[in-house]
């Protein structure tokens, strides 16, 4: 027997919960089910991160967990459950398999196109840490974490994940055109990795080329890996592709713990009917199936449900609007009906169970704080992001005023793009300038040379954000303002 925990969620999530457990059930399979307490409703009961103690020592202890959708508490400085469970817990993968289902039409089912795509998301990096301040009153800012060991795990999941189902094609979606230190990084990652892989037909395409590919011809894609919010909305592009929310699963996968769970949220308004379509919490439970090794009943209840959807089964959301609808607990009761028959198109073959792939253990040591060697680093420069409503001339006189012998001032930029030394009087201006001093010659400088210098630039400004110039080498560790 092995123990999973289930925590039910909030608005449908007990419903459908309800609806998958009940399959599972019927399936006798080898599963022991410990109930947590997460959720909105944990939240309103004053526990900040929407689970009990008791809920966190029990999901930890067995590093699986089967969950519902949660809602995620209205209001500024309030974080997501769902999202702060996936970071706590290193769950650094998310992973969406997207399939052409017979029984539920879409324009690509109707023309005779098969989807079969599978999306990485990386799941704990980019904007998701939320890392965001005003600098001033009218200028916000995000900051985007793109790291080396955090796309190495994500992308060698990718990798053997795509490795072990045979795939056709991996693809790493991005932005390196325009973020190239970010996305360029992750680039970098995905070809490094790719290396180990030679069988694999690895490539890459820009994500926004990628959106109108996906659309056009999804059949020429398989296995896809993208950072966290680029991630986040082309998984729903192809959720849409498949028939929308109630076909999408997701798996967040980590080292030790791992949680499965539908793409779609509480659907409020439709909680407490009964209605909601329980296919992608099942489509998830396949997933949390296949992780702890449970091959041959996970295609035998995958069947199962491929053959009701064929047979013209649906709730509400989906299906023949002139056949009568069954509510989530029929839907489920239907797929119990069906175990044992086969499908005509896609019907799973017989796997025998294997090993858990999940090694379950506490984390020791960190050891991603272990950085790879880069040689020597330089500090060659600052750049001083201060606010200002003056003209970039009269923002440069000021700053030329107190860098005289202590540093080099090279460019001011607003928003990116470069207004002084040159620049365009066609060019928008907002309150935040960013300047950036290099050293005079050769030498490096120091952090306290950079102290001075803030010192001295204060007594104009208020400096909102400082960042400094690293060389790695020869290799320059920060962008060019555009126009420099
Ligand atoms: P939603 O996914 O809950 O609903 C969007 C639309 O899809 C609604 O019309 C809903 O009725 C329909 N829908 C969703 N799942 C369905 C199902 N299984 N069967 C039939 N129809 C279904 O998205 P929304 O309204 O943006 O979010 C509601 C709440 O859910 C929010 O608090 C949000 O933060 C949370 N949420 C939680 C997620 C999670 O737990 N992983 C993921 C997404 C949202």
């Amino acid at each position: 027997m092995t123990k999973i925990a289930v925590a039910n969620g909030d608005g449908i999530g007990p419903e459908i919960m309800a609806a998958v457990l009940s399959i599972f059930k019927a399936a006798e399979l080898p599963l022991e089910f410990e109930f947590v307490d997460m959720g909105k409703w944990v939240f309103d009961k004053g526990y900040s991160n929407g689970m009990t103690p008791e809920a966190q020592q029990t999901i930890e202890s067995l590093g699986i967990l089967f969950k519902g959708p949660m809602e995620t508490p209205k209001g500024k400085g309030v974080k997501s459950i769902n999202v702060t469970a996936r970071k706590t817990w290193n769950t650094y993968a998310n992973k969406r398999t997207f399939q052409t289902l017979h029984g539920v039409d879409t324009v690509f089912s109707k023309a005779g196109i098969p989807i079969d795509i599978t999306i990485v998301r990386e799941n704990i990096e980019d904007t998701y840490g939320g890392i965001e301040h005003m600098l001033t009153h009218d200028v916000a800012l995000s900051r985007r974490f793109i790291t080396r060991p955090g796309s190495m795990q994500v992308i060698k999941y990718a990798f053997e994940m795509a490795k072990k189902k045979g795939a056709r094609r991996i693809t790493c979606g991005h932005k390196a055109n325009i973020m190239k230190l970010t996305d360029g990084l992750f680039l970098e990652v995905f070809y490094e990795v790719a290396k180990e892989y030679p069988e694999l037909n690895a490539d890459d395409v820009i994500v926004d080329d990628l959106c109108m590919k996906l659309v056009s011809r999804p059949d020429l894609f398989d296995t896809v890996v993208l950072t966290n919010l680029q991630g986040d909305i082309v998984s729903d592009l192809c959720a849409g592709l498949v028939g929308g929310l109630g076909f999408a699963p997701s798996a967040n996968i980590g080292d030790h713990i791992s949680i499965f769970e539908a793409v779609h949220g509480t659907a409020p308004d439709i909680a407490g009917k009964n209605i909601a379509n329980p296919t992608a919490l099942l489509l998830s439970g396949f997933n949390l199936l296949r992780h702890i090794g449970l091959m041959e009943p996970s295609n035998m209840i995958e069947n199962a449900l491929l053959y009701t959807l064929e047979s013209g089964v649906h709730t509400g959301d989906f299906g023949d609007k002139s056949t009568p609808s069954l509510n989530t607990t029929a839907f489920a009761e239907a797929v119990i009906s069906n175990f044992g028959k086969k499908p005509t198109h896609n019907a799973r073959p017989f796997i025998p169970n294997q090993e858990p792939t999940q090694t379950h253990f506490k984390l020791e040591k960190n050891p991603m704080l272990e950085s790879k060697d880069e040689g020597t680093v330089s500090i060659v420069g600052v750049d001083m992001f201060i606010e200002s409503n003056l003209q970039p001339m009269a923002v440069a006189d000021k700053c030329l005023h107190h860098t005289a012998n202590l540093f080099k001032l090279v460019t001011i930029s607003n928003r990116g793009t470069q207004v002084w030394p040159k620049g365009s009087s066609f060019t928008n201006l907002v309150n935040l300038y960013c300047a950036r001093f290099e050293s005079l010659g050769d030498v490096a400088v120091t952090q306290v040379d950079i102290m001075e210098l803030y010192k001295r630039l204060s007594q104009d400004f208020k400096i909102c954000s400082t960042e400094l110039l690293d060389m790695w080498g020869d290799k320059k560790a920060y962008s060019l303002a555009q126009g420099q």
